[in-house]
């Protein structure tokens, strides 16, 4: 996809056009342009009004997360399972917020700027291009779409509607402690990046069993295949996309096994995956998935020929090679010890003897507040112009790696390329 267009003019006309105290738009719009300091000091009281569908278990996360924002409010919410509806309401903060169980509805609203979409995966894609047809914002929850097809007209949609923000939810590309790895990878202080190795590991079946039997299926939508991947496209998407993220590539073939061998309940996803992927430059990406195991969360470990890291929760390890403190006999262009870590070896201690440092950022660790991050920086793209953290083309190339090994994992674990998914769009 191209560049975005910076949204920023355009998100100040929709200022503009928000805002009660504009008199005369074109004249104050061709200043806004020259001084747009000065709007957003005009228009301090205006808030982005902001729907939700499906405030769910995520959704209400995030509205808690962000009910102390000053610059959005919850004007609608929409949601077909009542007790959620009921529970969202009590949450949003605004006595008058307007409440849909009809989507389509809900974003034929004039006055509403921006959609957070939380409902199941098979859903993203046909909500976010209507939203984004009916002139909103989006943040989508993660994956951006069920299969090809689906990536394939979000991303044509995405672009089309480039003035539009548009944005998946995988908050750890907003975490500072991944930005500083990736940014020792890229320096070379890790040498030659030879392995991954990702997980993400829980103790639960995922099941549901306090709905009503109407609504089983539709709420334990995480079980089959027709509303999502499994493990695969709900949450191994994130531990694949910081590995995406950090190298700076995409995988090019996967091959993963899959089987369901503690919750024999009539579900057909996987509980338990396993497998690799290849990068372009070679690199192996080991993933595993399980929710009958909990003892290792979920985290990465990234090996390179100097160095090693890993990163758990809000934890980070970061380890050297013994060989590596000797860079200049390895053709490293500077000095471990020059690394601007602030928290790694310092000058005065000895490399060969120093024991690795544990870095830990309190701030990463916690949900609610990487919630509350990504929701802000969603408002900040609309508001500010900001560039978005990702862009529509690297959300689709973390799908893509999702459903390589999805596709592999319930091909009995043959491999399956990057060619071979995207010919299915
Ligand atoms: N980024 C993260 O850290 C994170 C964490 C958890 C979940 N998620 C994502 O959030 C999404 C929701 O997950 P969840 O755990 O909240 O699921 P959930 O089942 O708790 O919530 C989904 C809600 O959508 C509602 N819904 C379904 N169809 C609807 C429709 N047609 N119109 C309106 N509402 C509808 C359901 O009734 C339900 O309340 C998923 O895509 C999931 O992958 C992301």
């Amino acid at each position: 996809m191209k560049e975005k267009e910076n949204p920023e003019k355009l998100s100040r006309r929709d200022f503009l056009k928000k805002s009660s105290s504009v008199v005369a738009a074109s004249a104050v719009g061709a200043a806004a342009m020259a001084a747009p300091a000065i709007l957003r000091a005009q228009n301090i009281n205006s808030k982005l009004n902001v729907g939700m569908i499906g405030p769910g278990s995520r959704g209400c996360s995030i509205i808690r997360a962000t009910k102390d924002f000053q610059e959005a409010r919850f004007t609608d919410l929409c949601e077909t399972y009542p007790p959620n509806l009921e529970e969202a309401r009590n949450l949003a903060g605004n006595p008058a917020v307007r409440t849909w169980t009809d989507w389509e509805k809900m974003l034929g609203q004039k006055d509403l700027d921006a959609v957070i979409i939380a409902t199941p995966l098979y859903l993203h894609v046909p909500m976010s291009i209507a939203a984004l047809e009916a002139g909103k914002h989006v943040f989508s929850e993660k994956s951006m779409g069920l299969n090809m097809k689906q990536c394939n007209a979000m991303l044509a949609a995405a672009q089309k509607h480039s003035d539009k923000v548009y944005l998946v939810g995988y908050q750890s590309r907003l975490n500072d402690s991944l930005k500083m790895v990736k940014k020792l990878v890229q320096d070379g202080s890790f040498g030659k990046i030879t392995q991954f190795y990702c997980h993400f590991d829980r103790n639960q079946s995922w099941r549901r069993n306090d709905v009503p039997p109407e609504w089983d299926r539709l709420l334990n939508w995480r079980l089959y295949t027709e509303y999502c991947g499994g493990l695969l496209t709900e949450v191994v998407t994130h531990e694949i996309d910081q590995v995406m993220d950090i190298l700076g590539g995409m995988p090019v073939n996967a091959s993963f096994y899959g089987k369901i061998m503690v919750y024999k309940d009539g579900r057909e996803n996987h509980d338990s995956i396993m497998g690799t992927w290849e990068m372009e430059d070679g690199v192996l990406v080991v993933g595993t998935g399980h929710l009958s195991n909990s003892s290792r969360g979920s985290g990465w470990t990234m090996l390179g020929t100097h160095g090693t890291g890993e990163g758990y929760g809000g934890t980070l390890k970061l380890y050297w090679e013994k060989q590596a403190r000797h860079l200049d006999t390895l053709g490293i262009k500077h000095k471990f010890t020059q690394v601007q870590l602030g928290q790694s070896l310092k000058e005065s201690e000895n490399p060969n003897t120093t024991p690795a440092k544990e870095i830990t950022f309190e701030v990463d660790a916690d949900y609610d507040k990487a919630t509350a991050r990504e929701i802000r920086h969603f408002y900040d793209c609309i508001l500010n112009g900001t560039k978005p953290v990702m862009d529509a083309v690297s959300c689709r190339n973390t799908s893509i790696a999702a459903l390589m090994a999805y596709h592999s994992s319930m091909d009995g674990g043959r491999q399956w390329t990057r060619q071979q998914v995207e010919a299915l769009g």
